[in-house]
């Protein structure tokens, strides 16, 4: 049987991702969807979770929303803490192939070796972000990061024409 890429095992993600973006009626369950096809198919994205700006909340806290995987201790992080509050406050994706050596890391687990987290915007403005973790080391290729901007996007997207 030949083996399936890594290209072509992230081309069938997105179009799966396509595929519920059109059959799931809410943003929620969309978003509780892709934690757990990501989970699922990706077989490195051991943890993964999205993390949304509390409403109104002053400071701004990130609040964990829908996840897969092992329950966190970090349920609400401040957008000064952690690689989710550099997310979220510079509103740039953040890699890192190494969690052990960067000082900003919050622990969810300690198998956890690399992560990515991926803002997600609302009109403009970050409104929470995704947030996936891996045992691996230097698990968030270039092509990941596509994929999972590409779902931060939908999300985005949706979040900006539904109700919350
Ligand atoms: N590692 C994150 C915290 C969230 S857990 O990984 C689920 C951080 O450094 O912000």
């Amino acid at each position: 049987m030949p083996t399936t890429s890594t290209s072509d095992k992230i081309r069938e993600v997105r179009a799966q991702i396509d595929r519920l973006n059109i059959d799931t009626p809410t943003v929620q369950q969309f978003m509780d969807k892709i934690t757990s096809l990501l989970q699922e198919k990706m077989l490195k994205y051991n943890w993964v979770g999205f993390y949304m700006l509390e409403p109104g909340a002053n400071p701004p806290m990130l609040a964990l929303g829908k996840f897969q995987g092992a329950m966190t201790p970090h349920t609400r992080i401040a957008l000064n803490q952690g690689i989710c509050g550099a997310a979220a406050s510079s509103g740039k994706t953040i890699v890192v192939d190494d969690v052990r050596n960067d000082p900003r890391y919050l622990a969810c687990s300690v198998e956890t070796r690399s992560e990515i987290v991926v803002p997600i915007f609302v009109h403009g403005q970050v409104a929470g972000e995704l947030d996936i973790d891996s045992h691996f080391l230097s698990a968030f290729t270039h092509e990941d990061r596509g994929l999972v901007e590409y779902c931060a996007q939908i999300v985005g997207h949706r979040l900006e024409t539904e109700q919350r």
